[in-house]
């Protein structure tokens, strides 16, 4: 099964939308397989958004992201990546429809509640930078048999 790597940002907890974050994964049927809250560090959060370094909006990003708690999950499921990107909607939420967590909680690209990787490769960059291989759970969840032909 393919696996994303997805974050509550700081907006997200202070707003009081983990639980809702959460719970749109699990009902979707994918599965959470690592869970954390921490404020993530400087030079983690550079890492994870080195793609963005030259842009102008790159200091207000990083600065942003480490300013609280955020919540870490590596999800799993089939197609993982594309339906999490899906169930976020569009980077600017002003763009994202209505259903996703962007189109139903955000206004401001800078304050868009929710991140997921772009890509297999970013999948598997970003997970490797917030967690170790020990923290991810490898289980089935019961409910497989009727998610999955
Ligand atoms: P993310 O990485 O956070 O999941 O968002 P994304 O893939 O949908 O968008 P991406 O292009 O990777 O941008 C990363 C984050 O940077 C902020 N951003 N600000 N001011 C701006 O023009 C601008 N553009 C992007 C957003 O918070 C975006 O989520
Ligand atoms: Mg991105």
């Amino acid at each position: 099964m393919e696996q994303t790597y997805v974050m509550v940002k700081p907006d997200g907890v202070q707003r009081g939308l983990v639980g809702e974050v959460v719970s749109r994964i699990e009902k979707r049927g994918l599965k959470i397989v690592a869970l954390r809250m921490n404020v993530i560090s400087d030079a983690a959060a550079k890492e994870h958004y080195a793609e963005h370094a030259a842009r102008p909006f790159f200091p207000s990003l990083i600065g942003f992201i480490t300013s609280g708690p955020s919540v870490s999950m590596v999800v799993a499921g089939k197609d993982a990546i594309k339906v999490m990107r899906a169930v976020n909607g569009a980077t600017n939420p002003v763009d994202a429809a209505p259903g996703t967590v962007r189109g139903d909680f955000a206004l401001d690209v800078g304050r868009n509640v929710v991140h997921a990787s772009d890509s297999p490769e970013a999948a598997a960059r970003e997970i490797a930078i917030h967690f170790k291989d020990s923290e991810i759970a490898a289980y089935s969840r019961i409910d497989e048999v009727c998610l999955y032909e």
